[in-house]
């Protein structure tokens, strides 16, 4: 492709921002194929995140999403979405930037808190909630900054945001 900013859309952000919505649907709009981080590690590892956490700890699930990562965007015409955490290593963001337009979602504390809060499957917010959301979003309030467009999701719907994307992207 002639621009490769233009490869790949990649979603970043904390848990509970939209990542998921907003690919799936950026990827019909767009015909692009929608690919999730954490799924594909699911599949390629044969077990469910939460497991990976318990069973083989958090530094091989980081190894294992950043061989995701590479593999995943050595494809064009995907929308990807990566898990919260996948910006934590320089090697990502790298990879990242280079495979096509990084696009960050966030979002207020309370909307993550009311996200989440509905999906059990997070192994970094067992314990208190609350408590996890907001040491978290602390300790990554500047993880997310190298992306080349930042929306806040907080007040906006999925449509919205799409189009967002969507007029940007263009
Ligand atoms: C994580 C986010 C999760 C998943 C794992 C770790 C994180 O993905 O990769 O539980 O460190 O923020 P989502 O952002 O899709 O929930």
């Amino acid at each position: 492709m002639e621009n490769d900013k233009k490869r790949n859309l990649i979603l970043i952000g904390f848990m509970g921002t939209g990542k998921s919505s907003v690919g799936k649907m950026l990827a019909d709009m767009m015909n692009y194929k929608f690919v999730d981080t954490d799924s594909y590690i699911e599949s390629k590892a044969g077990s469910s995140i939460p497991e990976l956490f318990a069973s083989r700890g958090e530094d091989i699930f980081r190894q294992l999403e950043q061989e995701a990562i590479q593999e995943i965007l050595h494809s064009d015409g995907l929308v990807v979405s990566t898990g919260g955490g996948s910006i934590l290593r320089e090697e990502n963001r790298a990879a990242m930037l280079a495979g096509g337009q990084v696009i960050a979602l966030t979002a207020d504390a309370d909307s993550i808190i009311a996200r989440v809060s509905q999906d059990p499957n997070r192994p970094l917010l067992q314990g208190s909630v609350e408590e996890r959301v907001h040491t978290l979003l602390e300790q990554r309030k500047d993880a997310y900054r190298f992306a080349d467009l930042t929306i806040d999701t907080t007040d906006l719907s999925v449509d919205t945001i799409v189009g967002i994307i969507l007029a940007h992207h263009r």
